[in-house]
């Protein structure tokens, strides 16, 4: 499908001694002989599917792992553990797991002495049928039942099947210090929060990840502080729902105001953004602070009032629409993006249209798109029909790929001629004369290096030439 939904959710293995993503290559990464103290006498491999948030847990357990005394490997046919860290977001998120587990069933009878765990999202929607079909799998644990894992691994290793999914109303890992992996050295996530209470009704996540609870924001500030002593210059913070963070009487507002202040030279991006919960004073300290990035991920969904609260979203399009409208008075300049889903139960060919007219009428800067995938035990597999057939809704969701491939080339190409403060990622992925890196708006921006002497971490000023429907290029300002 699209290249619009491919960076969000494919799989990535936990590979510590070069990154996968080539557009970070050439950054500052830790070898492996740092991450471990002493020797280790065990390996793990990870893969990891699904959201930031899965990819930011890897890095606690990989943290907790290292603890245990195990080294980590890319090469799953010498691990002693081999973990994957799952998604059950939609159906065919499900699916890609249940292949790789037969691969893995093959690996196991080679070699039985391996042990298999499964861990994340997908842990948690099918525990023991995890263990009772697939007979391979040894492990299962659930996002809120890792500090487990030490117990759990060895019961295995005795010979038994390990399950821990119980689901935490406390538990944020706020005292784990994860390791960074794939780092480019620059940009890094930090959990927020975790969990959901809103209960959309196509939605697998409050079910998966439980109930939603906010992290200390002392320990948040530590650990952006600590990341910018170590030379990174942009965090993201990271929930399902930002905008309803809340620890003791500091708001998201507040959080953000606080990590902002840590240094000027420290960017602060945030996802994901409700419609419904995002405030004006959130807005307004975005504006306020410089290194604040002005670009917001809104998801809409859907344009269509009626099929908006099928979904439980809590908001009409009308109320949308004056978010984005709020959103441009305090910040004419900030980029949005949302994520649609095509086809929900009931979902006519006008209703359809509504979303296509919605995209128009905000002109996004970037989407992700989905056709509707029902979840077992949501509240929409319980109530409506998943009636749109599926050719329908691939056809719509092609249609909203058009539109937004349209949309983000002119976004793009609309940038041309201006100046924009970019910071440096690494090398670009075509060529090693060229830096990427992005712009507060969350635009990649690809640019020849010259002969100055910058490096990954630099703030840059690059003036843009010519655009692409996905990067920007340009000219270092003299
Ligand atoms: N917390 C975020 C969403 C996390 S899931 C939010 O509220 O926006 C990421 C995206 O996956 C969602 O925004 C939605 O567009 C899509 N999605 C979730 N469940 C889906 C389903 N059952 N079928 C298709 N797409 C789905
Ligand atoms: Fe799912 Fe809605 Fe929560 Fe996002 S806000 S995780 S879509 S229930
Ligand atoms: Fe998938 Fe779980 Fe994230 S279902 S999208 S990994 S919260």
């Amino acid at each position: 499908m699209s290249h619009l939904i491919s960076k969000v959710f494919t799989p990535s293995t936990l590979d510590l001694s070069k990154t996968h993503d080539e557009s970070r290559q050439g950054a500052a990464f830790q070898p492996e002989e740092n991450l471990s103290g002493t020797t280790p006498t065990r390996s793990a491999y990870i893969e990891t599917y699904g959201c930031q948030m899965n990819f930011s847990d890897t890095e606690i357990i990989a943290s907790m792992l290292k603890d245990m005394g195990f080294g980590f490997t890319k090469d799953e046919t010498t691990a002693d553990l081999v973990l994957l860290n799952t998604c059950s977001i939609r159906e065919n998120a499900e699916s890609k797991i249940w292949n790789r587990l037969k691969h893995l069933k093959a690996r196991k009878a080679q070699n039985p002495a391996m042990l298999v765990g499964i861990m994340g999202c997908m842990a948690e929607r099918l525990k023991s049928k995890l263990i009772e079909q697939e007979q391979l799998v040894d492990i299962v644990v659930g996002p809120d039942a890792y500090r487990d894992l030490p117990r759990l691994i060895e019961e295995a290793g005795d010979g038994q099947k390990a399950v821990n999914v119980l689901l935490s109303r406390e538990e944020t890992y706020s005292d784990i210090a994860p390791i960074r992996l794939n780092t480019n050295g620059v940009t890094a996530f930090i959990s927020i929060m975790r969990g959901c209470d809103n209960m959309c009704s196509f939605c697998v996540v409050p079910f998966t990840r439980g109930r939603e609870r906010s992290r200390d924001f002392n320990s948040i500030v530590q650990e952006a502080q600590s990341l910018f002593e170590q030379g990174y210059r942009e965090v993201t913070l990271l929930g399902q729902n930002v905008d309803s963070y809340h620890f003791e009487d500091c708001s998201f507002a507040g959080l953000l105001e606080k990590v902002a202040n840590i240094n000027p030279l420290l960017r602060v991006r945030f996802s994901t953004s409700h419609p419904k919960d995002i405030t004006d004073e959130v807005l307004e300290t975005m504006a306020r602070y410089h290194n604040i990035c002005k670009f917001i991920h809104l998801p809409a969904q859907s344009g269509n009032s009626r099929i908006l609260e099928l979904m439980n979203r809590g908001y009409s399009r009308e109320w949308y629409l004056e978010k984005v409208n709020r959103i441009r008075h305090y910040m004419p300049d900030c980029a949005i993006s949302t994520d649609i889903i095509t086809g929900f139960c009931s979902e006519t060919e006008e209703e359809h249209q509504d979303t296509l007219s919605l995209i128009n009428e905000v002109q996004y800067d970037a989407a992700f798109s989905f056709f509707y995938s029902e979840r077992p035990g949501t509240l929409a597999a319980r109530k409506y029909p998943d009636d749109v057939p599926e050719e329908i809704k691939k056809r719509r969701l092609a249609e909203v790929i058009e539109l937004m491939n349209v949309l983000s080339r002119q976004s793009n190409l609309r940038e041309v001629g201006k100046t924009f403060e970019v910071l440096i990622e690494g090398n670009s992925k075509k060529s090693d004369q060229d830096w990427c890196g992005r712009n507060s708006q969350n635009k990649m921006v690809v640019f020849p290096k010259g002969d100055a002497a910058l490096k990954p971490g630099d703030f840059v000023q690059v003036t843009i030439s010519s655009a692409t429907t996905a990067t920007l290029l340009g000219q270092i300002e003299k």
